[in-house]
This record gives structure tokens, sequence and C-alpha cells, in this order.
């Protein structure tokens, strides 16, 4: 791996753009890939509700009669399924927990209103569970669990979306020359001075090996090549690390994957065409017996981040007159079935690999309740290869809103806020 270069955190606006810019790149690609179909069903979207105080939406999953289904009982963690919920907009100081201004190592990647986003009520909703509630984010106390420990993000860039939002929702509480954002080819640290600690993100779009790691071949516009078998020298970077938080799903977009024959290293291109799930469960299964062998787990806590869904046909949400997620402003309210395309034979295929685990691994079961959140992509408002749209662009959503990454503050503090639950939880 190649050594940190010695950058200063001031350097980290100007230059991380190409970065940035490169990691988010390929998956910006994967939008050219959807074909937009005719909508037939017109239904109006469901007008926002206001309320003085909260507005609280009942999702299909909240139906519980033993406790009517409005008071919640504090359960304690092991009893309770935080990611059985709903979304419920606090118009309070609650959401977001971070100001898109005051978090200088965001970047135009994901800054929304920087980027002209008229709209700004996506960062008011907040997750609560059905049988719970979640413990109010304090940057501090997770910052004192964190002490003298690394936390981890490996794989794509919904991932790495995570990462900077975990870095937003400490980093105020760090006095400005105490914490810094430092670089590489696969890797982002930011690291804490006072408390010896760091949240790190490596990329790593398939968890096991592939052709398009290396950071040219991130623009998506090669067809990957996968080694099923090997997690190669790469693991060696999550090794030592207390807190490992694993994803891996939207590069997998082919109905069949090319994997390479063999392991010869001799730069051949010599591959088979297997089944996209066929495919992930082998890569999963290499990357479950990585985790078996090199982990520690009287140190490390292990996670695994399930699908982050895209909303790519606004027909899924009834809106015939939408363009993917561009213009939607709230969450999908209508509580009754709805699929956003979600592949739920690799979901399956995860939630399986994990569970035949010799060792215990955290499933974040954060596809449902994202599949709700229409409002909170980046859509026209992001910054592909580091630029922002043109108006001309932005005026073509059907090619250029991305509808897979999210604003930040938004969806992603949410799931942190999951992470946090049980960080703190632990002993
Ligand atoms: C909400 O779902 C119901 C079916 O459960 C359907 O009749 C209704 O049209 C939907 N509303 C919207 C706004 O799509
Ligand atoms: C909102 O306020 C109204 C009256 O001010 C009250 O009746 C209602 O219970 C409140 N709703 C919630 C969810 O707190
Ligand atoms: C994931 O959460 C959803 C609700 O958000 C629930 O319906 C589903 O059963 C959960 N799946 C797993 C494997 O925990
Ligand atoms: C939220 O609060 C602000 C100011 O407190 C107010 O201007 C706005 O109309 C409120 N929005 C909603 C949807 O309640
Ligand atoms: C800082 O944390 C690392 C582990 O991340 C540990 O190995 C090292 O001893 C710590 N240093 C100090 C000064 O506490
Ligand atoms: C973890 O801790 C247990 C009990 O303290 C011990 O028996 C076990 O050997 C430890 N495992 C490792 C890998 O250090
Ligand atoms: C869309 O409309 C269909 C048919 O009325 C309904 O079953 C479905 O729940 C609606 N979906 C959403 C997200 O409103
Ligand atoms: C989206 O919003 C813009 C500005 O409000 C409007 O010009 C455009 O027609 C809207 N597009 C769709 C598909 O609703």
């Amino acid at each position: 791996m190649k050594p940190f270069e010695n950058t200063q955190s001031n350097y980290f606006p100007v230059v991380s753009i190409l970065v940035f810019a490169t990691l988010f790149f390929g998956f910006f690609c994967y939008n050219q890939y959807i074909k937009i179909s005719p909508f037939p069903d017109f239904k109006p979207q469901e007008p926002f509700r206001e309320s003085s105080n909260s507005t609280s939406i009942q999702l299909q999953e909240t139906k519980k009669d033993d406790n009517g289904g409005s008071e919640r009982s504090a359960l304690p963690l092991e009893e309770c399924d935080i990611f059985t919920g709903k979304w419920v907009f606090d118009n309070g100081s609650s959401h977001p927990l971070y100001k898109e201004e005051d978090c200088e190592f965001l970047t135009e990647m994901v800054t929304c209103l920087k980027n002209g986003r008229p709209d700004s009520l996506y960062q008011k909703w907040r997750w609560q569970p059905r049988d719970c509630s979640l413990p109010k984010f304090e940057a501090k106390l997770l910052l004192e669990k964190l002490r003298g420990k690394r936390l981890m993000f490996v794989g794509d860039s919904l991932n790495l979306n995570q990462m900077m939002s975990m870095v937003c929702m400490v980093q105020s509480m760090i006095p400005p020359k105490k914490k810094s954002f430092r670089y590489a080819s696969y890797t982002m640290v930011f690291k804490m001075e006072d408390y010896n600690a760091t949240i790190e993100f490596y990329w790593a779009p398939f968890l096991v090996e592939s052709n398009t790691d290396p950071p040219t071949m991130r623009d998506g516009t090669v067809v990957p090549i996968l080694k099923l078998e090997s997690i190669s020298e790469k693991g060696n970077n999550w090794k030592n690390v207390d807190y490992l938080i694993f994803n891996t799903y939207i590069w997998w977009r082919y109905p069949t994957m090319k994997v390479q024959r063999g392991s010869s290293d001799d730069g051949a291109t010599d591959y088979v065409d297997v089944d996209q799930n066929v495919a992930y469960e082998a890569a999963l299964k290499s990357w479950a017996k990585w985790v078996e062998e090199n982990v520690d787990i009287n140190r490390t806590s292990v996670f695994f981040s399930s699908m982050s869904p895209t909303h790519i046909k606004s027909s899924d949400w009834n809106n015939t007159n939408g363009i993917k997620c561009s213009n939607e402003t709230t969450p999908i309210l209508n509580m009754s079935t709805f699929d956003v395309g979600t592949n739920r034979q690799l979901f399956t295929t995860a939630v399986n690999v994990i569970r035949s685990m010799k060792i215990p691994v955290r499933f974040l079961n954060i596809t449902r309740l994202s599949e709700y959140r229409k409002d909170a992509h980046t859509s026209i408002y992001a910054a592909p290869s580091g630029k922002l749209l043109t108006p001309e662009q932005k005026s073509d959503p059907a090619r250029n809103a991305d509808c897979l990454h999210w604003c930040l503050p938004g969806l992603p503090d949410a799931w942190n806020e999951l992470l946090y639950t049980f960080i703190i939880h632990q002993t």
C-alpha cells in the first residue's frame, strides 16, 4: 500500500474532490444503464403533511396489537429490532445532527444545499424503531468509546458516504488543530489526535479482488472481472481494527459477472460468466473466511451493512410524472407494499452467509428503511467527476440525476445512529 501523503487537513477540500470524484464516478455511470420506462399508472403523490409538533406516519410493519401501536416500551437492545419502524418528521432541533456548512470535510459530492438543492426537509426525518427508542446521539460518548481505537468502513462508495457522515457527526467535538483527513489511493483516514482514534475508509467495492479496484479503473467504463477466491493483500489493511463495517452491493449490477479463471497473475483476461447471485455468494464466503481467520473477536466488532437501495423508476412509488428521484421531497409515506427494485436475492444471500459464520457479525439491516427515502438522494445536486452539473445537465435528470448516493447531512446519519446504538451498548 502506498504511504499516506503528508497532507494537511486544509488541503482537503482542494485535492480530495478528485479522489471522491473517482470513487463516485463509477456509480454515476451506473445510472446510464437504467432504462426509463413509461409510467402508465399515474397517481398524485401524497401531499406533505404539516404539523406544529411532529408528524408520524405509520409504516406497514408498525401494526402491533399488544401495545396499541403507539406506546413504546423500553426494551433492551437484544430484544428490539431497531431496523423495523418508521420515519418521523421532526421539525424541532433534533435533526440534522450537524449543519452542512459546519462540516469542512464534506465535499461537493454530497453538499446538496450548497449545490443548489432548494428544499431541506429531507434533513428533518428521524428513524423511530417500533419497539424501542434509539438513544440520543452524543458525539462525546462515541468518542470516548473510540479512544485508542480504529473504526473502519470497508466497501463501496455508499460506505464512503457513511464514513463521511460519521466524520461530520463527531468532528465538531475536536478542536481544529487536533484533527486531520488524509487519503491514499485506497484509504481515507480521519484522525483525532487527542483520542488517538481514527475513522477510516478502505475502498473494496466487491470485497474480493477485481480489476476495477485500482484508482484508474474506477470510472465505471470497465466491465469488472472478479477474483472470487481472493481478498488478496487488501485484507492486511483491515487487521488490528476495532470496529469493521463492511458492505458490497452496488457494483454487482450485471446479471452475470465476469470471473477470472485460475489464479494466474500474468495479466491474462481469461474469464467465465457466472450468475450474479452465485458470484455474490462465493465472494461473501471468501470474505467470511477471511473474517473468521483474521479477526480477533476479543478486540474487534464486525458489522455488515445490507444494500443501500436506489430510486431509479418513479413509477415504483406511483409518481408517473417524476423522473427518477429528482424533485422528490418526501419519503415514501404510503406504507403499503412497494418495491424499488432492490435485489432481494442478494440480500437473502448476505443474510444466509452471515448466519452461517463461526464468529458473530452484526447485520446492519438498513435496506428497507432506506427504501422509503426517495427524497434523500443527491440527484442533480451531486458533483459527478468532481464538477457540479451545468444548468443544461441539470435540466436532464433522466440522464444526470444520481439516485444512488445520499445528501449529507441525511440518511447515512441515521445508519450511523443505528451503528452507534450497537457500539455504545457494548461494554
Ligand atoms: C397507497 O396505497 C393504496 C393501496 O394500499 C392505494 O390505493 C393508494 O392509491 C396509494 N396512494 C398513493 C398516493 O399512491
Ligand atoms: C401535536 O399537538 C397536538 C395539539 O397541539 C396534540 O393534540 C398532539 O397529540 C400532538 N402530537 C404529537 C405526536 O405529539
Ligand atoms: C430487515 O428489516 C426489515 C424492516 O425494516 C424487516 O422486514 C426484515 O425482516 C429485516 N430482515 C432481516 C434479515 O433482519
Ligand atoms: C419548520 O419550522 C420552520 C421554522 O421553525 C417553519 O418555517 C417551517 O414552515 C416548518 N416546516 C414544516 C413542514 O412544519
Ligand atoms: C493509539 O492507538 C493504537 C491502536 O489504535 C495503539 O496501538 C497505541 O498504543 C495507542 N497509542 C497511545 C499513545 O495510546
Ligand atoms: C478471547 O478471550 C477468551 C476468554 O478471555 C480466551 O479464552 C480466548 O483465547 C481469546 N481469544 C483470542 C483469539 O485471543
Ligand atoms: C402504488 O399504487 C398501488 C396500486 O394502487 C398500490 O398498491 C401501492 O401501494 C402504491 N405504492 C405506493 C408507494 O404508494
Ligand atoms: C422539477 O422541478 C423543477 C423546478 O421546480 C421543474 O422545473 C421541473 O419541471 C420538475 N420536474 C418534474 C419532472 O417534475
